[in-house]
């Protein structure tokens, strides 16, 4: 059996922080953080809603699409590194909130890369036939462990949230097997610690690293999947900056046009990045059924993993 993506949701908190609102207290200025990163605005929690709200309304959303029923999850993984509360984690109050009740719940923390390792553990329950039905989150505040003052840091990034729903199918691909790899040798490079609870980051080396992984990665998976980047409709990498993605699609030999980029809007939401680009990118009409998506992701840790799947490439069938 193989999982399928069936369905896909996403929040984001309605206010807005734009480059001029940094300009105005930090030694920054629009022109450098457009040319650096890409970016223009993000959004940001500011006490509206929580974290659990926009995850709830990102799943809520993704089962109605899959046109799947609440009770039918058997399990819900959440990846976040900013959870409302230290404990419990985001999961169960989730999975209550939406109706799935008793289903499984956890939080999984892979930084930047979580979405990829919460989606691979998913697709992993479904193809061995421990769960037939997984509501795979990203739901992320960075807002809460950024530092203002930093200028640095302070501008790259934002929250979000974004799932979607994998269910055991009858498909050609679906997630075909996904590359995770780490090297905790580089813990100190981006971090936040326990007392501190602020992110500290070595931007250019993280830059740096954040390319020669994801690209690593992603040949491996095409290798895996035996296909070659010419198979690949859309390339999703993490949103983390524009250059880092632009570079990333170079070096692979990625068509610009197969290239999704919504980091000038919504800056680096972490494990919520990938989802929220993917439901974006459906919106816009660049992803279609049956389409063929590589993925890419580089986080804390290092963390990092690639795969390909195919999108919705059974659209609402019984699983
Ligand atoms: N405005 C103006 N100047 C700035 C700003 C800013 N917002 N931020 C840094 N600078 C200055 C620096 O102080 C430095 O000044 P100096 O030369 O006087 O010392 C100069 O700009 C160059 O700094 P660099 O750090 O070398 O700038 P760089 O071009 O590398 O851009 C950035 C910095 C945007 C952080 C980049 O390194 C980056 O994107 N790194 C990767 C971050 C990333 O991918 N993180 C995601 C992976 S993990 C995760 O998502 C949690």
């Amino acid at each position: 059996m193989k999982a399928g993506v069936f369905g896909v949701g996403s929040a984001l908190p309605e206010h807005i922080v734009t480059n001029a609102d940094f300009a105005a207290y930090l030694d920054t200025s629009d022109e450098w953080i457009v040319r650096r990163t890409g970016i223009r605005e993000r959004r940001h929690l500011n006490g509206s809603c929580s974290l659990h709200d926009l995850a709830v309304a990102a799943c809520l959303q993704a089962l109605r699409d899959a046109k799947r029923a609440p009770a039918e999850v058997d399990h819900v993984i959440v990846s976040s590194v900013t959870p409302d509360r230290l404990m419990p984690g985001l999961a169960p109050g989730l999975a209550d909130a939406i109706g799935a009740n008793g289903a499984g719940a956890v939080d999984i923390n892979a930084a930047c890369a979580g979405f990829i390792y919460a989606l691979d553990q998913a697709a992993a329950l479904v193809e061995s036939g421990r769960a037939q039905l997984v509501l795979v989150c990203g739901a992320e505040a960075l807002s809460r462990i950024t530092d203002r003052n930093d200028r640095g840091t302070a501008i790259l990034f934002a929250d979000g949230a974004a799932a979607v729903v994998l269910a055991a199918a009858d498909v050609q691909r679906g997630c075909a097997p996904f590359v995770l790899h780490s090297d905790g040798i580089h813990g100190d490079l981006l971090y936040a610690t326990n007392d501190e609870r602020l992110m500290r980051m070595e931007g250019q080396e993280v830059y740096r690293h954040a390319v020669e992984r994801m690209v690593q990665a992603t040949t491996e998976a095409l290798d895996i999947a035996r296909l070659t980047v010419d198979d690949v409709d859309l390339l999703v990498v993490h949103q983390a900056n524009q250059r880092i993605i632009e570079a990333a699609a170079r070096r692979l030999g990625v068509a610009e046009e197969k290239v999704f980029i919504n980091v000038d809007k919504l800056a680096n939401t972490s494990s919520a990045s990938i989802p929220l680009a993917l439901h974006q990118a459906e919106r816009e009409g660049r992803l279609k059924p049956g389409d063929t998506v590589a993925v890419a992701a580089f986080g804390a840790g290092f963390v990092w993993g690639a795969g390909v799947l195919s999108w919705k490439e059974r659209v609402h069938v019984t699983a």
